[in-house]
């Protein structure tokens, strides 16, 4: 509806039948069509949902004051609404809406609220962490297109924790940044450095999402992985992790981040590839070869999952900005 056609009714006696409608009505003044639509659906459910579970008094309360302590304990360096999204699945679900991959290409998985911009910049081979008690890995990478072609000055960020499963920013003491860095592919599209072998680690437990785990009966850790950030221009941003095989959480990580395409089995550094990357021999390896997809190629694939889930919703939409809205023409 157009906002200058709207007219907005008495705002009395509303009732469990009707509230529902009349906050739509009136937040559909707003010019911005995609917030409206965003605003309308998420009232909707809202509504729905406290009226589906008789949603009581106390309940309600309950839930404003656990988000209130979950921003409450939220610093520069500890993120505990994105933890929230997390052990819900919504970080999962929406990095799946927004970066959808076709065959053969890298999926992607959860940011995590571990990253930072406070990394250093390290060339081909240098070491990312600086814990002595960490077991040593050597990680050999490549970076390339869905035809294949090698993708040269892609800007990669990798961070891990460290042998104790915690990442620099989660120290009070800490130094400086550390098991994190921003490094560059070669012209062979290629990277690779040194770090330690990943371990697994609970996310942060000891506030509101770690109280809320305990609960629902569920652990709060994650199976040994690296992250992994890819940017170049003209290629959608990628997010992803790799995994270790046969970790004890592989199948049941607190964040549902874990997919079999990026499960891993570490290798052995043999003679040959310790002459080559100077490193010693016998150290743990881990490979992969990691697969971009263009920008537009991804913008039409989103576009076009859009149209069929709404279509499935019996929702007419048109996409606009990269995002649908309905399609009122
Ligand atoms: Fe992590």
């Amino acid at each position: 509806m157009d906002p200058s056609q709207v007219t907005i009714p008495p705002l009395k006696d509303l009732n469990i039948d009707n509230i529902t409608e009349n906050v739509i009505l009136i937040n559909s003044l707003c010019q911005d069509a995609r917030m409206k639509y965003v605003l309308e659906r998420l009232v909707s459910h809202l509504h729905d949902f406290a009226r589906e579970t008789r949603l009581s008094s106390d309940e309600w309360m309950a839930g404003i004051q656990f988000l209130t302590a979950t921003g409450k304990i939220c610093s520069d360096v500890r993120q505990e609404f994105i933890l929230l999204s997390d052990v819900l699945g919504l970080s999962l679900l929406v990095d799946s809406i927004n970066h959808p991959k076709p065959p053969n290409s890298t999926e992607g998985t959860v940011l995590g609220p571990f990253h930072t911009h406070e990394a250093p910049t390290l060339g081909q081979g240098e070491s990312i962490s600086q814990d002595p008690a960490g077991e040593p890995l050597l990680v050999a990478c490549s970076v390339r297109d869905t035809r294949g072609n090698p993708i040269e000055q892609v800007k990669i960020d990798i961070w891990e924790t460290d042998s104790t499963g915690h990442y620099d920013v989660q120290h009070a003491d800490r130094q400086g940044p550390d098991g994190r860095c921003v490094m560059r592919s070669d012209a062979q599209g290629n990277f690779w450095f040194r770090a330690i072998k990943p371990v697994p680690y609970p996310i942060p437990h000891d506030g509101p999402v770690g109280a809320l785990l305990k609960k629902l009966h569920r652990h709060p850790y994650r199976p040994s992985h690296m992250h992994f950030m890819f940017e170049k221009e003209g290629y959608d941003h990628l997010i992803t992790s790799l995994y270790l095989h046969n970790d004890p959480y592989e199948t049941s990580d607190a964040v549902f981040g874990v997919k079999d395409t990026l499960v891993v089995d570490l290798g052995r550094v043999d003679a040959a590839l310790a002459a080559k990357y100077g490193v010693a021999e016998g150290a743990w390896l881990m490979t992969y070869d990691f697969v971009l997809v263009t920008e537009s190629e991804t913008a039409d694939l989103r576009a076009y999952n859009s149209k069929v889930a709404l279509d499935k919703l019996g929702r007419k939409v048109k996409i606009v900005n990269g995002l649908p809205i309905p399609d009122l023409d």
